[in-house]
């Protein structure tokens, strides 16, 4: 497998590709890959000849420095989890200078309001970083498809609605989230979480399960109030959040359209790890 570090050599290597009329795939990512990582990389295999990971930490999306310094670093056994899917994978794990040059800042970007709802209001400037980085990388790569797991869905909305605005030729898909058999979604963080942590944490997607189940009954204010109150009354874990919202615009549900998408968004601390989940409400 090919691991590229500089982005004059993989648009040689990417340009040859498409000359022959390979189709690319991209993977973006920022490495500590675990199995939802993996299952975008057979999505993308899936759909197209060959797929491009990168492996970058992106400073200018972190608002927390010490969460920046404390993100794994961990190139070789992401390499070697990529290695052992045998598909047609190349890496490209960039440093900090190769994208950014001399100033490592964010540009401003605007979503048509997207960037304001749930993460957007606790996570200052972290989606000015992730456009940033996101449109960077789309400029080298030039991918006819990149795959975003709904994990992050108000990332992956954001992503739809920028290669809209910016006009860019890539097809942005979403895939399922991952999650550990006790049901907490997948993540790098659940790393760092004590095994008590660990299983206390599958309470956040229960909840969610319930969330989905009383959704066609109640309304989406009682619903908040009963898991405000589930997590009060939980001795592990802090509710920063919880959303019942439209999976288009992430606007907050007042009324219930009878055609619109709804999905329920959560952040919860467990200790000090921060963790997020969503489900699809009906459909
Ligand atoms: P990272 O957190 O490494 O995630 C890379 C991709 O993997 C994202 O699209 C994320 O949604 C997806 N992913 C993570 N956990 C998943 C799970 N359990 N199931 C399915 N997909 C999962 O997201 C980022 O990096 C960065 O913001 C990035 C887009 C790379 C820009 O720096």
């Amino acid at each position: 497998m090919q691991i590229i570090k500089e982005k004059a050599a993989l648009q040689q290597v990417i340009s040859g590709l498409k000359s022959s009329g390979t189709t690319i795939g991209f993977v973006p990512t920022m490495g500590a890959l675990h199995s939802g990582h993996l299952s975008l990389v057979a999505q993308a295999a899936r759909k197209c000849d060959h797929v491009v990971v990168s492996i970058f930490i992106n400073p200018t999306q972190f608002d927390n420095p010490s969460d920046l310094q404390n993100y794994p670093r961990t190139l070789d056994s992401d390499v070697a989890l990529l290695e052992e899917l045998n598909l047609n994978v190349l890496v490209f794990a960039p440093n900090a200078f190769e994208l950014y040059g001399d100033s490592v800042t964010a540009e401003h970007f605007e979503y048509d309001g997207l960037e304001f709802e749930m993460e957007g209001k606790f996570r200052s400037g972290h989606f000015d970083g992730v456009g940033t980085i996101v449109k960077r990388l789309f400029e080298i790569v030039q991918p006819d498809m990149a795959f975003f797991g709904e994990k992050d869905f108000q990332q992956l909305q954001i992503i739809k609605k920028l290669t809209k605005k910016y006009n860019l030729p890539v097809q942005v898909i979403g895939c399922p989230i991952d999650r550990e058999t006790n049901g907490l979604a997948r993540s790098s963080r659940n790393e760092r979480l004590s095994a008590e942590e660990r299983e206390n944490a599958a309470f956040i997607y229960r909840t969610l399960q319930t969330v989905k189940e009383k959704f066609g009954t109640e309304n989406a204010d009682n619903i908040s109030h009963w898991v405000t109150e589930e997590f009060k009354s939980h001795p592990f874990l802090k509710l920063e959040y919880f959303e019942i919202a439209n999976s288009k615009t992430l606007k907050t549900l007042n009324k219930k359209l009878p055609t619109a998408q709804y999905r329920a968004f959560i952040a919860v601390y467990a200790g000090e790890i921060r963790l997020i989940d969503n489900v699809a409400l009906n459909y």
